[in-house]
């Protein structure tokens, strides 16, 4: 299915963009910017982004890296010492 119509880029595409750098970077941000950065396009009308998102989230490789989990709960916690 085709996600950015601007771009053509697919549902496919960008679960085989955020496989790739997860592969390459287990502990990088994965965001739609990086996402066609990474296919080699650019976003031109942004009428795509909530589809875009929604199509990431999907991925079972999206998820924050483990040692950036719970940052703001950590930061409430050490400001309250
Ligand atoms: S539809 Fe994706 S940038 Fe226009």
């Amino acid at each position: 299915m085709i996600v950015c119509h601007c771009t053509q880029i697919s549902d496919r595409d960008i679960h085989a963009a955020i496989d790739w750098m997860r592969a390459a970077d287990p502990d990088t941000i994965i965001t739609p910017g990086k996402i066609y950065h990474a296919l080699g396009k650019t976003p031109d009308c942004g009428g795509c982004l909530d589809l875009f998102v929604g199509t990431m989230v999907k991925s079972d490789n999206l998820g924050v890296p483990s040692v950036l989990r719970n940052m703001r709960a950590r930061r409430r916690v050490s400001s309250l010492k």
